[in-house]
């Protein structure tokens, strides 16, 4: 045979390849079931617990060696396999930093794996790369950024800090890291350390200052401490500082500790992840103020504007920095091949700017959900997340077997359940715990514990937009309701043993 006739006339369909009737059944199919997911944000569980032991049984096979039908695998993967785990656009899951995407979003991928976008060199999708282009300028002006600004959508919060944190280093220390410091408050998002790490620092590196009563990083502090370890011959170049702590949504003093980067010529970064996008309201725009005056800053569209993962998005007041840290002639080898993409005159090829040589289109979800429903859809989702925090607050004060720990702070507050007689202590502790349990096995919520000052408490992030009034009030009435049933008709002694709480209550499981 051939090669020709081994590789076919085609006659038949080439491999990898669906009919058009198949291609739109499946299609079909596939719509109603997302719209069907999309219209009842509700209707089913906030969490759906599966072991490994079950996911296993469901999935585990050989390779498949011959097809099946494609409907029937969407099926399947709609029914019981993508629904495992936490729902995040649950109108009554509370836990982490919720998403809550958009249908728009949901066909821009689509159409993303189609047109197979590819924003990395002009030469192989300039439509696309001139799509991310707007998207970034239209986030900067929504942000209020400085002009100029400008920047690159990443996979998401930590890609931004990774990036934003490899152009500082490369910008203040121009290859040589030895007696380096950067600063964050302890408050500070893990990802900061880990990208770091990966830059090639030791853990002593990173300075974790014990934040001020707010949870904010204290500038007079930090002013301190730069000065001692200049003093001690040490070279302080990088400070973090976090818009939005995930724990407490608390916002470090973006202006003092501006002023302080710009006197000591330290690179300012603004870890907005969380926070960032509030400053597309008025609101947002007062408690993140300064936040223009970073020469870097993470954003995450796929926490507060909505959109789908992975959507991250990094932005410097100085974006050609980007180039000078990440452009292929800077890490160039033996590979010719890729000459022929070199960008011309005013074109821009985006895989210059950071990481990922082959990269997708990511902005095409944001674009598309703001051109379907314009900022000022945006501005007011933002903003009913922060009046959803304060309402939740005003119950939590109304409630006698309630108590805030920390006020609400862009969308977060952190709270717990207290029944009289019960003071501060391992007991009260434990509760915290037990509680969310309870609460998360009813299935109809999602509440988490997280630490405060060393001590348990329950977390909301009331940020996404199909939540309401009603379903914050459902989830504290079952805090309390956990919390009564935990506790039983005494009131706990503090003194005796924590057992009883660990004992699963009797109608959970
Ligand atoms: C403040 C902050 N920074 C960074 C991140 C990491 O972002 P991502 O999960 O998108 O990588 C998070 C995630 O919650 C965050 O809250």
């Amino acid at each position: 045979m051939t090669a020709a006739e081994a590789v076919g006339t085609h006659a038949d369909l080439p491999p990898l390849t669906l009919a058009d009737e198949q291609m739109l059944r499946a299609g079909h199919r596939l719509v109603e079931l997302v719209v069907a997911r999309l219209s009842r944000p509700g209707g089913g569980p906030a969490h759906v617990p599966r072991s490994r032991a079950e996911l296993e049984h469901l999935l585990a096979e050989p390779v498949p060696e011959h097809g099946e039908d494609l409907v029937g695998l969407l099926e399947r993967l709609a029914g019981s396999v993508l629904t495992a785990g936490m729902r995040s656009d649950h109108p009554r899951c509370f836990a982490f930093v919720p998403s809550a995407g958009t249908f728009p979003a949901v066909l821009a991928d689509a159409l993303n794996a189609a047109f197979l976008s590819l924003p990395g060199a002009w030469l192989v999708g300039s439509g696309p790369t001139q799509i991310e282009l707007v998207t970034v300028s239209w986030l900067c002006e929504l942000l209020g950024l400085a002009p100029g600004s400008g920047g690159l959508f990443v996979t998401g919060g930590s890609e931004a800090n990774l990036t934003a944190l490899t152009v500082a280093r490369d910008t203040r220390l121009r290859g040589d890291s030895r007696g380096a410091r950067a600063y964050c408050s302890s408050q500070a998002h893990p990802s900061v350390a880990k990208a770091l790490h990966i830059l090639g620092f030791g853990r002593h590196q990173l300075v974790a200052l014990e934040p001020d009563d707010g949870f904010r990083l204290a500038p007079d502090v930090l002013a301190r401490r730069v000065r001692a370890d200049r003093a001690a011959g040490l070279r302080p170049f990088l400070v973090v500082a976090t818009a939005g702590t995930t724990g407490t949504g608390a916002v470090d003093p973006m202006r003092p500790i501006a002023d302080l980067c710009r006197r000591e010529g330290l690179w300012l970064h603004a870890d907005g992840a969380l926070g960032a996008a509030a400053r597309i309201t008025d609101r947002g725009r007062a408690a993140l103020d300064g936040l223009e005056l970073a020469d870097s800053l993470t954003v995450d569209p796929h926490k507060w504007l909505f959109q789908p993962y992975d959507l991250g998005c990094v932005l410097l007041r100085r974006p050609s920095l980007l180039r000078d840290s990440f452009r292929l002639s800077r890490h160039y080898l033996d590979t010719g091949y890729l000459t022929a993409s070199e960008s011309r005159d005013d074109e821009v090829n985006l895989s210059d700017h950071g990481l990922q040589q082959s990269r997708g289109l990511r902005a095409l979800k944001l674009w598309l959900s703001l051109k379907t429903f314009g900022a000022s859809a945006f501005r007011e989702a933002v903003e009913r997340g922060m009046r959803l925090a304060d309402h939740a607050a005003d119950r939590i004060a109304d409630d006698p077997e309630l108590e805030c720990v920390t006020a609400p702070s862009l969308g977060v507050l952190t709270f717990r359940y207290r029944p009289a007689g019960l003071g501060p202590g391992p007991v009260l502790d434990t509760l915290q715990g037990r509680v969310s349990e309870v609460v998360v096995a009813r299935g109809d919520a999602m509440v988490l514990p997280t630490t405060v000052r060393g001590e348990r408490v329950l977390r909301l992030c009331t940020i996404n937009p199909r939540s309401s009034a009603a379903d914050v009030d459902s989830v504290l009435g079952a805090v309390v309701d956990a919390g009564r049933r935990l506790t039983g008709p005494r009131t706990p002694d503090p003194r005796e043993s924590l057992t009883w709480l660990r004992q699963p209550a009797p109608a959970d499981r």
